[in-house]
């Protein structure tokens, strides 16, 4: 399969160079800055929602309110367009474990049942325009912590939830919706009981700095979800969790000019497309990756179910470790069916680096549809499988990757 294809390795080579230069962000993103303050909350050591609340109500458009040095307990707060949260060093905003504070008036937050929507996000920044959340401080979900009236922690509700096929009812750390010009900047995000963060129909998002630190047995505890976004940039950030390390979507509209650079993902799932893809997902570059104890490693996944077209994608400049599958691309996810083509092509892996064995997988749904990629100075370890079907792959990888250091690869 590989020698018949590198003879169009030259061709493909120079469209990559070519057009690399917007598979990408299409904004020119530095370093966020910092907000100036309207207010500077101290913490109350109880229920702080309202004083939080009543403070991003009245702060001025353009500036911050920031919550000094101590604990803050908090239930659902909403940040206003305009207007940011800051949370200082030393400071802690604690997300309150009360299902009916996050609960939509169904009065099914904490329970399982078939559709899990039935929490509000304890975060929410919907229809606005240039807020953020910054600082050196952290915020903290508790979905280690046992839910009030009850006594199994959200976590734990999550894998009751699994065990019968159902969903569980959580809430998500912070929730961006229809929204532009949103920054999270060096803030600290621990134990969401769902998603860490996720952005939709967001233009103009920059992810800068930022820390996820959960445990790997905390199921869907994805870090950072852009569906139905433009213009997104997820930099500098260490991202260790449960489930998806990244995971870009099409869930309700397309997403394309996405731009991950220079992170370090401890354990998780996966850098990933999918599964949702139904709009299509493109332009997206993800350079500069160090991957330790990362399950799929660079993972692309969708079925008919909610497949669509995924394309322009390059890795360039990465390094993984400790992962059984380090490259996945699977058009067959939890085998659910539909009727939606799942089509990966211009898929570029360029200076990847593999110093564990592993198995890396390329299958495409049909042989009229395969998955097409193409490598350029790929190496992965000798022992390393290939499990390959319905694919056509420009290029080839080397077997001579080892040691246990990445070099040049990766966030450096
Ligand atoms: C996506 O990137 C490709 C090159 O990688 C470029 O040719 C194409 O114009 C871009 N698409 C959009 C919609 O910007
Ligand atoms: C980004 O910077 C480049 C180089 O300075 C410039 O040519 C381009 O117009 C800028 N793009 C935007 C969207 O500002
Ligand atoms: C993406 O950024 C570019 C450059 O700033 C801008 O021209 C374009 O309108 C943005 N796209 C969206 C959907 O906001
Ligand atoms: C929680 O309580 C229920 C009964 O209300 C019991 O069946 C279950 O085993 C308990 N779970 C734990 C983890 O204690
Ligand atoms: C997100 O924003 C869209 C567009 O305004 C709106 O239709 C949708 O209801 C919002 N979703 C949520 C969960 O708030
Ligand atoms: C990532 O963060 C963890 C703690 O959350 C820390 O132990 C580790 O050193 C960090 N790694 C990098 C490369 O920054
Ligand atoms: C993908 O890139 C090619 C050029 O390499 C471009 O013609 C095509 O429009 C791009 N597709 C999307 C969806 O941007
Ligand atoms: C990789 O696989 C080869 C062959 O199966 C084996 O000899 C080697 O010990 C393995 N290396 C690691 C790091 O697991």
């Amino acid at each position: 399969m590989q020698l018949q294809s590198l003879c169009f390795l030259g061709t493909l080579t120079i469209l990559a160079l070519v057009h690399v230069g917007t598979a990408r962000d299409l904004r020119n993103v530095t370093e966020p800055k910092y907000p100036p303050i309207c207010t500077t909350l101290k913490a109350g050591g109880k229920d702080d929602t309202k004083i939080i609340q009543n403070a991003l109500d009245t702060c001025a458009k353009g500036k911050a309110v920031a919550l000094s040095s101590g604990a803050y307990y908090s239930g659902p707060l909403t940040i206003p367009s305009g207007v940011s949260l800051v949370v200082d060093s030393g400071a802690t905003l604690a997300a309150i474990p009360d299902p009916a504070l996050y609960d939509r008036g169904t009065k099914t937050c904490g329970t399982i049942d078939d559709l899990g929507s039935g929490c509000k996000p304890i975060i929410t920044i919907n229809g606005a325009t240039g807020s953020g959340i910054y600082g050196k401080g952290t915020i903290n979900g508790r979905g280690d912590t046992k839910m009030i009236g009850s006594n199994i922690t959200w976590w734990h509700l999550a894998r009751n939830a699994l065990a019968v096929h159902k969903q569980q009812n959580n809430p998500m750390l912070i929730y961006i919706n229809n929204s532009v010009d949103i920054t999270l900047y060096q803030i600290t995000l621990i134990n969401s009981p769902l998603f860490h963060v996720q952005s939709s129909l967001t233009y103009g998002f920059t992810v800068w700095g930022i820390t996820i630190n959960t445990v790997g047995s905390a199921l869907n505890s994805d870090g950072v979800d852009p569906t139905g976004s433009y213009n997104v940039t997820i930099a500098h950030c260490n991202i260790s969790t449960g489930d998806d390390n990244i995971a870009i979507s099409s869930l309700h509209a397309h997403t394309q000019h996405i731009s991950v650079i220079n992170n370090y993902f401890g354990h998780g799932n996966a850098m990933a497309i999918g599964s949702g893809a139904i709009y299509g997902v493109s332009n997206v570059t993800v350079s500069g990756l160090t991957l330790n104890n990362v399950r799929y490693g660079l993972y692309i996944k969708s079925n008919t179910l909610n497949g669509g077209l995924v394309t322009n994608i390059t890795y360039d400049n990465i390094c993984i470790y400790n992962s059984p599958w380090p490259i996945t691309l699977d058009t067959k996810y939890y085998r659910k069916t539909g009727n939606h083509t799942p089509e990966f092509r211009n898929i570029f892996f360029n200076n990847i680096r593999v110093l564990t064995n592993g198995t890396f997988i390329f299958h495409g749904v049909s042989k009229t549809v395969p998955v097409k990629v193409s490598m350029e100075n790929v190496h992965v370890t000798k022992g390393s499988k290939m499990s390959i079907s319905n694919a056509e792959i420009h290029g080839t990888w080397v077997e001579d990757a080892s040691g246990s250091h990445c070099g040049s690869y990766g966030n450096n």
